[in-house]
C-alpha cells in the first residue's frame, strides 16, 4: 500500500479538531483568512498608504453594509463589485468581524 494510513489518520485528528473547536474561534480564524486577499490593496492590516480606502478599524456594521452594498451592486465601484461577489454573507460577516478588530 503506498498510502499507509498517514493521511487517514491526520484527517481523523483534524475531524476531532473541528468537533471540539468552539463555534466562535473557528469564526475568528476563517476571518482572518478571508480578510489576507483585502490587504493587497487596503494595505498591510488594512492600513491604506495610498488612495484607497484603509479599512482597519472600521465598524463590523460598516464593513458589512459597504460589502453588501458593493456586491449587491447598490454602491457604486471600480473594483469591489466583483470582490463582493466571492463572497457569502456569513463570509462577510467573519471577515468584517476580523477586520473591525484591527486598530
Ligand atoms: C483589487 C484591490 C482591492 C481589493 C483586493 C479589495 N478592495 Fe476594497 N476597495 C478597493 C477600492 C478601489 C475601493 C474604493 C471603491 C471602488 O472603487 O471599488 C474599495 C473600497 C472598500 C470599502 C469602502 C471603504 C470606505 O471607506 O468607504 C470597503 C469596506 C472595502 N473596500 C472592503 C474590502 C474588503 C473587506 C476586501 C477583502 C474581502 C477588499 N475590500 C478587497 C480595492 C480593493
Amino acid at each position: 500500500m503506498k498510502l499507509g494510513y498517514g493521511p487517514a489518520a491526520a484527517g481523523l485528528i483534524a475531524a476531532a479538531l473541528i468537533a471540539v473547536a468552539p463555534v466562535g474561534a473557528l469564526a475568528e480564524s476563517s476571518g482572518r483568512n478571508l480578510a489576507l486577499s483585502c490587504f493587497s490593496c487596503h494595505g498591510p492590516a488594512g492600513k491604506s498608504p495610498d488612495t484607497i480606502p484603509g479599512i482597519a478599524g472600521k465598524s463590523k456594521a460598516f464593513i458589512v453594509q459597504e460589502m453588501i452594498g458593493f456586491r449587491d451592486g447598490k454602491r457604486k465601484s471600480t473594483v469591489m463589485q466583483r470582490i463582493g461577489k466571492g463572497y457569502s454573507d456569513a463570509e462577510i460577516r467573519a471577515l468584517a468581524g476580523y477586520i473591525a478588530g484591527l486598530k
